[in-house]
């Protein structure tokens, strides 16, 4: 079945086409918009997304050698996200699916990001522990098929791409700030500065990172004079990075020990960065597969919702006739 799918729930717009588990192409194109603002502006992102959707979709259909017409089923994120966002992907596909008359899939976003393990890896098995960790989200699951799963954490206040952005944003760099204190870490010293680990200790397998980017704030007034020297950057970029990596491998790692689960996901922006990925990698020593999918499906993509619209089709007998359904930002529960 080849399914045109569309990814617009934040920043980015992403048009892929899928054929069962292949992708045909996969476009995202970011909004560079955002980063004299410092952070996203959501109607920004609404027009951006507008402007750029229509063109998209015909470039990945001509990646994927494909017209209108050779498309079985469009598929499109209906949540959580920005809801202007939202909106316009799916009133996008809903025109689509119309003009067309074509089945219409609607995708939780969150639940693409866990299943991407399943697309960069076929011989991934269920359970599996699934940490999403992005700029909007971080949270665990345990995942048993692609229809159940539980919410087994999420953080209580900020992401921890957040947690990057924020202190990136304190430190005086630019935005998004986790790629640029992933770079300037790797000549940093991560123990230079001790910052908290909340929650690394707590019964649960919920985050907190708010308390980081304070405890930041009031170290760098009590310490610094603004603009930082470059070793001081480098350092507290290590030390911060070093803070939110052993909290994120800790949890996940405790989690797979506690509910006896040798397989974990990681996808979500953050997943990018390098101390994270290294650690992460090192479990593989103790026994577990540990999958990170490569970055085009790690960060937001369509590849990710085509691969599920079809496993829902695969897996469901829902006829996917709706054009009513309506778009929400509401966060995830269990399934
Ligand atoms: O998944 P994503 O592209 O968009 C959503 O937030 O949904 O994630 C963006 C987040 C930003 O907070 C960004 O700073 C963070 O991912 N990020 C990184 C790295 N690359 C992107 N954080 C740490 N290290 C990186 N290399
Ligand atoms: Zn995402």
């Amino acid at each position: 079945m080849k399914i045109l799918a569309i990814e617009s729930s934040c920043d980015d717009t992403s048009i892929a086409v899928t054929n069962g588990n292949n992708v045909l192409s996969n476009v995202i194109s970011s909004q560079p918009i955002h980063t004299e603002f410092g952070g996203i502006v959501p109607e920004l992102a609404s027009r951006s997304h507008i402007n750029n959707i229509s063109r998209l979709t015909y470039s990945s259909l001509e990646i994927a050698n494909l017209k209108f017409v050779d498309i079985d089923a469009v598929a499109v994120t209906s949540e959580p996200g920005l809801m202007g966002s939202l909106i316009v992907g799916s009133s996008f596909a809903k025109g689509l699916s119309l003009k067309y008359n074509l089945p219409l899939i609607p995708v939780n976003h969150i639940e693409g990001h866990i299943y991407s393990g399943c697309l960069e890896d076929e011989t991934l098995e269920f359970p599996f522990i699934s940490l999403v960790v992005s700029g909007g989200h971080t949270s665990l699951f345990l995942v048993k098929s692609y229809s159940e799963y539980e919410v087994i954490g999420m953080t209580k206040d900020d992401a921890a791409g957040e947690a990057f952005d924020k202190t990136a944003k304190l430190m005086g760099l630019g935005y998004p700030g986790g790629p640029i204190i992933d770079k300037l870490a790797k000549e940093g010293n991560p123990t230079e500065y001790e910052f908290p680990r909340s929650m690394i200790n707590s019964d649960d397998f919920d985050f907190s990172f708010s308390g980081l980017k304070t405890s930041v704030r009031y170290f760098i007034q009590k310490n610094f004079e603004l603009p930082l020297n470059e070793l001081d950057k480098k350092n507290l970029a290590a030390s911060v990075q070093a803070a939110i990596v052993d909290v994120l491998k800790h949890k996940t790692y405790k989690a797979s020990k506690k509910y006896k689960v040798k397989n974990i996901v990681i996808g979500g922006g953050v997943s990018a960065n390098s101390l994270l990925r290294k650690k992460f990698n090192e479990l593989e020593s103790k026994g577990f597969k540990i999958v990170l999918p490569k970055m085009e499906y790690c960060i937001d993509n369509a590849a990710m919702i085509g691969f599920l619209a079809n496993k829902k089709i695969e897996h469901s007998k829902r006829k996917y006739n709706d054009l009513t359904f309506k778009v929400s930002s509401r966060p995830m529960r269990s399934k």
